[in-house]
């Protein structure tokens, strides 16, 4: 028996992508099976809205903006565009996909925060944030990299994200360096708010007990519901969802991405005049589709947060493995990358066979390995060696002999197959296994190949042609049913081989019981190929891609790390350091750690140096020093800084000066 169709709302869910960077084929491994699941259940007549949209929000999209000299609202809208269109390139088509910086979701995620403050949940605490003295901000999150307090792996400030894989709370990192400057960062109290996640323990214990998806989730998810810690659901960032109350704070990224499940249901919602509430306040399935690096986020965080707030639960979290290219680990920085777009559908290739590797390389919870080669042998042996051999020879026999799809009925024995086939496909997508699902369609296309050689119809046409008619007849019953058990796999080619097998209507919306349904007895036209061999060329230049991706990228690292280690005489020479005198000096109104000093070094230069702690204006005054004059000039506190001053880093500041007195202008080399 299978879990649907149900007499409840379902909902199926899709991790947002963080709109801040290219679509690559790791992130189809939670986007391509998701779409199939949700095709499957519609074949099974369960109605289901398919959600995701673009997490706009988080620090690495205010430093990203930062670099390329743009606004995180232009990144957003970049990278938004880039995944909607190559989702539906690609196939997978969701009822909505929305923007966490949608007006809705901050709606909705003030609405969330706010009923969990009324609830108690919500405490305000003084603690120690990092800050960068350098920069003078605070750090939140990626704004930091340090060293992981649990295995001592490179982490950045909320995640370990290279090591043991524990999420972070603010001011654990060891080593706190600043993600911008470099500079080690400072610890300074300032006053957050926190949700009372460890008041959720029996909750969750309980609750995970019953939570459906992937045993790769849940499992660890109950272990981490044991120990639970407060979580600080507030940031000091302009860009976000404003936490109430509080102008200089914004809240945490992984409370208003989750929340952006709910707000574009909304939208859709509006949009097709149906009812949100049922989905999240009435009893219904909500089931997300995440990458597993995501599980703590989505069976921890999420499900305490409705709970608290008082909304339905997820029903089931389904938890893609990680992914890897040649058996190396994913790496965008070394190269081991594959980029939908110009590595993939830029270059002709089909989306369906795409889908089809995804799906069937192995169970959805392992970890996939791509490589061009495995993607050849799959595409050549499996969906053209297999099932398209078997659409076409039948297609084309057919045509040629008859001309239409043949009278009489279909043997009982075919049904039977049909039937249990269909069963297990049902039962394997029922378990998240698609791997299982994709081989038992495999296996009911091999069926057919052995059936139809083994009948040897070529023979029969002459000798008997009616049991010729009937051997075709059995063929192309198993083509539609081959057609509707693929069609949430490969979606554009069922659709064309729906077309040749001259069925009626829509392919996407007809049903798997339709495999049993006798193929009628229409006129075919000759068909086309569906499914054509990839030749080792193109595999070899697709190679060649790749490779020459990963010696670049290997080569940066290189350079990297010398010139990280050393500078060269060239660039030595690009300082202009020099001998200047200060000649006034003044506080900044509204800083108790700036002063506008005017040094001479043969012009007169303003500069802003960080020294009120240390030096009183006065004595500064006819002093010395030495200053670089070629710093990129800067506003602090709206005055203008063309120069800095050098210092020794030490406790205090003390600043540096020539052993004796030298004419103003005097170069340093
Ligand atoms: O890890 C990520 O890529 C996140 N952007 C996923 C967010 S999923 C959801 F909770 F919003
Ligand atoms: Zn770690």
């Amino acid at each position: 028996m299978s879990n649907f169709p149900v007499n409840k709302p379902v909902l199926v869910t899709c991790a947002l992508p963080y709109a801040n960077g290219k679509c690559h084929i790791g992130h189809l491994r939670t986007y391509v099976p998701g779409d199939i699941f949700v095709r499957a259940l519609r074949k099974q007549g369960q109605e289901v809205t398919f959600i995701s949209g673009s997490d706009a929000h988080g620090t690495p999209i205010v430093v990203n903006a930062e670099e390329l000299g743009t606004t995180p609202t232009e990144l957003v809208k970049k990278y938004h565009d880039h995944f909607y269109s190559i989702f539906k390139r690609m196939g997978v088509e969701f009822n909505n996909f929305g923007n966490t910086d949608s007006p809705a979701n901050h709606a909705r995620t003030n609405s969330i925060v706010e009923a969990l403050i009324e609830k108690g949940y919500v405490y305000p605490q003084v603690t120690k944030q990092a800050y960068c003295p350098e920069c003078k901000r605070f750090l939140p999150d990626r704004y930091v990299k340090g060293t992981c307090p649990h295995c001592g792996k490179p982490a950045r400030g909320d995640e370990c994200d290279q090591g043991c894989g524990k999420h972070l709370e603010p001011g654990e990192i060891r080593d706190a360096k600043c993600q911008i400057c470099g500079h080690a960062a400072e610890y300074r109290e300032q006053e957050h708010f926190f949700f009372r996640l460890s008041e959720f323990g029996d909750y969750l214990s309980g609750y995970l007990n019953i939570l459906g998806g992937t045993t790769n989730a849940i499992n660890y998810a109950k272990i981490w519901a044991k120990e639970l810690k407060d979580w600080c659901i507030t940031r000091n960032l302009e860009w976000g969802v404003r936490f109430p109350g509080h102008d200089e704070l914004v809240v945490y990224v992984w409370v208003d991405a989750p929340i952006g499940y709910i707000s574009f249901t909304e939208e859709w919602a509006t949009r097709t005049g149906n009812d949100w509430e049922k989905y999240w306040k009435g009893d219904s399935r909500i089931i997300h589709f995440i990458g597993e690096d995501i599980t703590y986020h989505h069976c921890i965080f999420w499900p305490a947060m409705l709970k608290g707030a008082g909304y339905t639960q997820p029903w089931a979290v389904v938890a893609s493995g990680m992914l890897k290219i040649d058996d190396k680990k994913f790496s965008k920085s070394r190269g081991y990358v594959v980029w939908v777009d110009e590595d993939y559908l830029d270059h002709g290739f089909h989306p369906d066979l795409l889908r089809y590797y995804l799906a069937s390389y192995t169970s959805h919870t392992k970890e996939l390995n791509f490589s061009w080669q495995v993607f050849q042998d799959k595409v050549n042996n499996e969906v053209v060696g297999a099932l398209g051999n078997f659409l076409h020879r039948t297609l084309h026999f057919t045509h040629k002999n008859f001309g239409k799809i043949p009278n009489g009925e279909v043997d009982s024995g075919i049904y039977e197959k049909i039937k249990s086939t269909t069963t297990s496909v049902i039962s394997a997508f029922d378990e998240y296994e698609f791997k299982k699902a994709t081989d038992e369609m495999m296996e009911l296309a091999a069926f057919g190949n052995a059936y139809f050689q083994s009948k040897e119809p070529w023979k029969l046409v002459n000798a008997d042609k009616e049991a010729c008619g009937r051997v075709l007849k059995n063929c192309l019953q198993i083509g539609k049913a081959l057609t509707l058990l693929f069609e949430p796999v490969l979606p554009g080619n069922m659709e064309k081989a729906w077309k040749q097998l001259g069925l009626p209507g829509d392919v996407h919306k007809a049903g798997f019981q339709d495999a049993l349904v006798e193929i009628e007895s229409v006129k075919i036209e000759a068909p086309e190929i569906l499914f054509t061999r990839i030749e080792d060329k193109k595999i070899k230049e697709m190679e060649a891609i790749l490779d020459k991706r990963i010696k670049i990228a290997m080569a940066k690292d290189n350079e990297t790390q010398e010139t990280g280690q050393f500078v060269t005489f060239d660039e030595f020479g690009k300082l202009d350091i020099r001998i200047g005198r200060i000649t006034s000096a003044e506080n900044i109104k509204g800083s108790d750690k700036l002063l506008k000093l005017e040094v001479d070094i043969g012009e007169k230069r303003q500069v802003v140096a960080g020294i009120a702690q240390s030096h009183s204006p006065g004595a500064l005054v006819g002093k010395q020093v030495v200053l670089l004059a070629n710093m990129k000039p800067a506003k602090l506190f709206g005055v203008e800084s063309r120069g800095m001053i050098l210092a020794a880093d030490t406790d205090g500041v003390v600043l540096l000066e020539p052993e004796k007195e030298v004419r103003e202008g005097t170069k340093i080399r």
